[in-house]
Formats: C-alpha cells, sequence, structure tokens
C-alpha cells in the first residue's frame, strides 16, 4: 500500500474509534423513546413549564379562573378540569375543552381570567399532541386503564420516595446524568430497562443495592459507573419485600401503558 493510503486507512480507524461513544449514546437514547419522554421533551420546547411548574413548585396565581391558579402537573389536578381523555386532547388542542365553551358564564370567566392554556392543535401534529396525551396521563395518573392495586399502591410509595423525580414521570427515564454510559437515567419504559433489568429478583437488587451483580463485573460499565455524577440509592432494608413487590408492579403497569407494545392508545 502506498503511503497515502496507509494515511487514509488511519484517518478511518480514528474517526471510526472517536465516532463510537457517539453513535453508542444515540442507540442507548434511541431504546430509551417512549410517548411519555418524547411528550415531556416536547413539553419542554413548547414552554408548557412556564406555566405548569413542576412537581411541587408553587402553582402561579391565576385571577379569575376556576381554581385561582395554573394547576401544576403530578398534583392530580387534571380530574378538577377534565371529564376525560377526550376533554384532555381538546385542552391541548383548543386551549379549552368543548364543554367549556357550551356554558355562558363558563365562557366568560375563561375570557376574562389572567392567563389562558395556549391552543396547540395549529402548532403540532397529531402524534406530537399523542404523546403530550401520554405525558398528562402519566404526570396525572389520568385515565389509566383499571390495574392491579399492588401497582397503585406502589406509584403512590415511588411518588413519595422520588422515583419519578430521577427516573420520569411512570419511568419514562432521559433525564441527564452526567458522565453516565448514554448520559442520562434510564427509565423503566424503553429497552434498556430490559437490558438492565432481568426480572423481578434483578428489580429488586437494584433498589434494594442502588447497583447489579451481574454489571459489576463489565469494565466498560464499572468506568462508567465511578464517573457519572447521579447513582441510583440503595434502599437498603427500609423498604419491605411488600413495598419493593408494589415497586415493581408499578413499573409492570407503567410498561403495559406506555412501553413499546403499549395498550393505552390504538395510534402509538
Ligand atoms: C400561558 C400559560 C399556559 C401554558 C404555556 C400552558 N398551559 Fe396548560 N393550562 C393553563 C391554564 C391557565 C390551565 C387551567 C385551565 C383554565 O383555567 O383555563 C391549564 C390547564 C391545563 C391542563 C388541564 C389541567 C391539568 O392540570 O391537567 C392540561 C392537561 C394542560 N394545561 C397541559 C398543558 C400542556 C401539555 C402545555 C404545553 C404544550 C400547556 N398546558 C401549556 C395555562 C397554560
Ligand atoms: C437520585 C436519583 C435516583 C432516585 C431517587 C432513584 N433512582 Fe433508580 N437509578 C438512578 C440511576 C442514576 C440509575 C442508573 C444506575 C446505573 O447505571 O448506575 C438507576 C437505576 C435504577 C434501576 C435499574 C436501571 C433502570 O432501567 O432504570 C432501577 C430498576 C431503579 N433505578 C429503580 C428505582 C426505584 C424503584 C426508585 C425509587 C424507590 C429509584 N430507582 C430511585 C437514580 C435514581
Amino acid at each position: 500500500m502506498s503511503r497515502r493510503r496507509w494515511l487514509l486507512a488511519f484517518c478511518f480507524v480514528v474517526l471510526v474509534t472517536a465516532a463510537l461513544p457517539l453513535l453508542g449514546r444515540a442507540l442507548l437514547w434511541h431504546w430509551e423513546s417512549n410517548p411519555v419522554l418524547r411528550g415531556h421533551r416536547l413539553a419542554q420546547e413548547q414552554g408548557c413549564e412556564s406555566c405548569h411548574r413542576p412537581f411541587g413548585g408553587k402553582e402561579i396565581e391565576n385571577p379569575g379562573s376556576r381554581w385561582g391558579s395554573i394547576p401544576s402537573f403530578q398534583s392530580g389536578n387534571a380530574l378538577m378540569y377534565l371529564r376525560d381523555e377526550q376533554e384532555l386532547e381538546e385542552i391541548l388542542r383548543l386551549g379549552l375543552p368543548k364543554s367549556w365553551s357550551e356554558t355562558a358564564d363558563v365562557r366568560q370567566r375563561h375570557a376574562e381570567q389572567r392567563l389562558r392554556m395556549p391552543a396547540y392543535g395549529e402548532r403540532l401534529s397529531d402524534a406530537q399532541i399523542d404523546d403530550l396525551v401520554a405525558l398528562v396521563q402519566a404526570e396525572e395518573a389520568f385515565g389509566l386503564p383499571e390495574e392491579d392495586p399492588t401497582a397503585t399502591t406502589g406509584r403512590a410509595l415511588a411518588r413519595r420516595l422520588g422515583c419519578p423525580s430521577c427516573h420520569g414521570a411512570e419511568g419514562a427515564g432521559g433525564h441527564p446524568n452526567p458522565g453516565s454510559l448514554g448520559g442520562f437515567i434510564p427509565g423503566f419504559l424503553g429497552r434498556n430497562f430490559v437490558d438492565l433489568v432481568r426480572n423481578r429478583e434483578e428489580f429488586f437488587e437494584w433498589v434494594r443495592t442502588g447497583t447489579s451483580r451481574r454489571l459489576e463485573g463489565n469494565p466498560v460499565v464499572q468506568f462508567f459507573w465511578a464517573r457519572q455524577a447521579i447513582s441510583m440509592p440503595a434502599y437498603g432494608d427500609s423498604l419491605t419485600e411488600d413495598e419493593l413487590q408494589s415497586l415493581y408492579m408499578w413499573t409492570q403497569s407503567a410498561r403495559n401503558n406506555f412501553g413499546a407494545s403499549a395498550t393505552l392508545r390504538t395510534s402509538r
């Protein structure tokens, strides 16, 4: 081979080596994808969080409106405003459910209140509206199909312990984690979960010890575990067997509703 060819081959190898981590990250991100995570990104892009304070944030005053403030998510507020999933879609598309415009005094109150929900129908595609519906359903646990009561207990426990604040609403994942393998905290809905948590026993192990013996031996994993900013806390013996089981059932219910083979909406 000529010198030039050697040089080209050398450059090619360097480029591929440099691109590998980027490709790896892109792949992990792709595997994480789910409607709630897409909805969350979209909500950030569309400025929803300027008005709707995130979990725990103090609600912004909204004089003249029905409850006097802009509802915050993860507080079960959807139930106070919306009858069903249809109305949820309507408020996202039109800024208010159709039933509100049917009554004269509600119409007038809505017209006079200080802040109003924007109509996103013209701005977003049907698929994007679907993702926002999924986000609100996950944040608010609104309009979810009937599930094992253990899963409902698990959701409430998870919220008290802060699992969704790191792992996203219903385990949507994707919150930033500098220095970690994928650059984000994995959730429970995407394909990464299946690789990281093979069964109930491994789930229990993660929550008890904050780690996984199966993955500990892998040098790549070791490398990133030592560098990542946020690690999974070890809950040790502070959780009972029943509590761990309820958390596990919650992740299974979330996967049924929002995972790859979700049953919640046919268009997803
Ligand atoms: C300009 C402020 C504003 C922005 C931006 C905004 N909203 Fe709203 N939203 C409101 C107000 C105000 C209400 C309460 C309804 C009313 O009083 O008219 C509301 C109500 C809602 C409700 C029903 C109540 C609940 O808590 O479930 C949902 C769902 C909702 N908004 C989702 C969104 C989403 C998703 C976005 C971004 C795509 C968004 N909103 C952006 C002001 C806003
Ligand atoms: C402070 C943030 C934080 C909190 C709170 C937290 N986790 Fe984690 N969790 C992580 C991080 C970061 C990882 C990634 C672990 C790794 O790769 O080292 C993780 C990993 C996991 C995993 C395995 C990987 C996967 O697919 O997600 C499970 C299961 C899990 N956590 C469940 C829970 C449960 C259940 C709770 C609540 C009891 C919880 N976590 C609370 C940060 C957190």
